[in-house]
């Protein structure tokens, strides 16, 4: 017997208006403090680098950059829990990363919970490295949470 195996159709592109209602539920399903629907509606219009991914026409994931006095910044990366593993957090971090080169950026960074061994692994993976600790960053169920920064050296050849 022969198995077809479809591999799904994927696909990076800008975020638009449209995709903040699917957008807000997967932060909510993804981090116990989201993001509101007005503060990525205030990305978009603040003309950040906002993009999603679309499995199989659906979007499953996002990520946000902010590009301003010549640093770039990653404001959130998030695929929704179903489809994590799959390698796609890497490729939106490939398409945020591609996008700050061209807007001609020298470093990237990045804050991100000590706790979020999946994220951290992903980032070091592609070369960013810990730079600072920002005290009491994040909301915490008990209290606040320090954040690590992250930053990666930008360079035309690298990953
Ligand atoms: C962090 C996050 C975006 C990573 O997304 P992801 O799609 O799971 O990431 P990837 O699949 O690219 O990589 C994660 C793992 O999958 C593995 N992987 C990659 N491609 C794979 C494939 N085709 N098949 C199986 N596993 C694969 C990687 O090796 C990696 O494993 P490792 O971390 O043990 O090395 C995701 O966990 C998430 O949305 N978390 C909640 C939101 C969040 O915390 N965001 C970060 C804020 S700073």
């Amino acid at each position: 017997m022969i198995t077809a195996i479809h591999e799904a159709h994927v696909a990076i592109r800008s975020m638009q208006h449209d995709d903040l209602a699917i957008i807000s539920d997967i932060e909510r399903r993804s981090y116990e403090f989201p993001w509101s629907h007005g503060v990525f509606r205030d990305c978009l219009l603040a003309g950040y680098q906002c993009i999603v991914l679309e499995r199989n026409g659906e979007v499953v994931g996002y990520g946000i950059l902010s590009v301003a006095a010549g640093e770039a910044h990653i404001l959130n990366l998030c695929v929704e829990l179903d489809f994590r593993s799959m390698g796609y957090g890497e490729r939106m971090l490939d398409e945020i990363l591609f996008r700050a080169r061209t807007s001609s950026v020298r470093d990237i960074f990045l804050e991100v919970r000590p706790s979020n061994k999946n994220a951290l692994a992903l980032y070091r993976r592609k070369g960013f490295h810990k730079v600072a600790n920002r005290p009491a960053y994040y909301q915490a169920r008990k209290g606040r949470e320090d954040a690590d920064v992250l930053v990666k050296k930008l360079t035309t050849d690298d990953q």
